[in-house]
């Protein structure tokens, strides 16, 4: 199994757009160079929640479809709209089928569990009761299946204070869920628009690169929020035979070393 991991492509709409719109189409080039099974893309999928926004992401997912098989499977971030994703989405592959941004979709030896942590109107996240008893059942239905979870908030603090100030508020919850369910291989995650591993509830938790912009790594207290022009990439989780049934996570630059959409091996 190997699933590409992409976040926060902030897709804008109108003359802004092109940037970032080659930027998430150069990387979902870089996934197809991998044969993956398919990509999630872990929030913040478009800059202000907007209509046009989301058919600037439909329009980049429908030309990358013409030369990839896997789904492209999307959460919801801070910077999303749950309604208009929803409006946009519902009922495609994009978010399994369903017409909801908290989703399961299977992947070959494994399952991978979508949630959406975005509260309107604030940066920090949430689950909330209804989705962690979601959670709690997919878990306890699928216990010899191999799980990723997929949000934008990532449960752990990741050592840049001014994203630490606006984190997932009840990952306390959240952590008790994953720690009563062994199989839970991953919690993937954005917002951070860096690539961090952090040991959670028994688990491992990674953020993946924007793939348009990197935030500034300032450590310092109280911090300064800052997106720079760094190098952007994703990561790549792999669980197969070939890892002796260890869930392994590469990471992958993009820019440096993809092609768009180069001709299969
Ligand atoms: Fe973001």
């Amino acid at each position: 199994m190997l699933l590409a991991h992409l976040s926060d492509p902030h897709l804008p709409s109108g003359a802004l757009a092109a940037g970032p719109a080659r930027a998430l189409h150069t990387a979902l080039g870089r996934t197809a160079a991998l044969d993956v099974d398919a990509v999630v893309v872990t929030g913040d999928l478009v800059d202000r929640g907007t209509p046009q926004e989301y058919a600037v992401l439909r329009e980049v997912l429908d030309d990358a479809a013409r030369s990839m098989r896997a789904p492209v499977l999307l959460a919801a971030g801070n910077h999303d709209d749950a309604d208009a994703l929803v409006a946009a989405f519902g009922g495609t592959p994009h978010l399994g089928g369903g017409a909801s941004t908290r989703y399961a979709v299977d992947l070959p030896g494994a399952r991978l569990l979508v949630l959406d942590s975005a509260v309107r109107g604030q940066g920090a996240g949430r689950l909330g009761a209804e989705q962690l008893t979601w959670l709690r059942a997919e878990l306890a239905a699928h216990p010899d299946t191999p799980a990723l979870l997929a949000l934008h908030h990532p449960p752990t603090p990741v050592g840049v204070p001014f994203l630490d100030g606006m984190g997932l508020e009840d990952a306390g919850a959240l952590a008790v869920v994953v720690a009563e369910h062994r199989q839970v291989v991953r919690v993937l995650a954005g917002h951070v628009h860096r690539s961090t591993t952090a040991a959670f509830a028994g688990t491992v938790a990674v953020t993946a690169p924007s793939t348009w912009r990197q935030s500034a790594l300032d450590l310092t207290v109280p911090g300064r929020m800052g997106y720079l022009d760094e190098p952007s990439g994703l990561l790549l989780h792999q669980l197969d035979e070939r890892t002796g049934g260890l869930c392994v996570t590469h990471a992958v630059p993009v820019e440096a070393a993809a092609p768009l959409f180069p001709v299969p091996r």
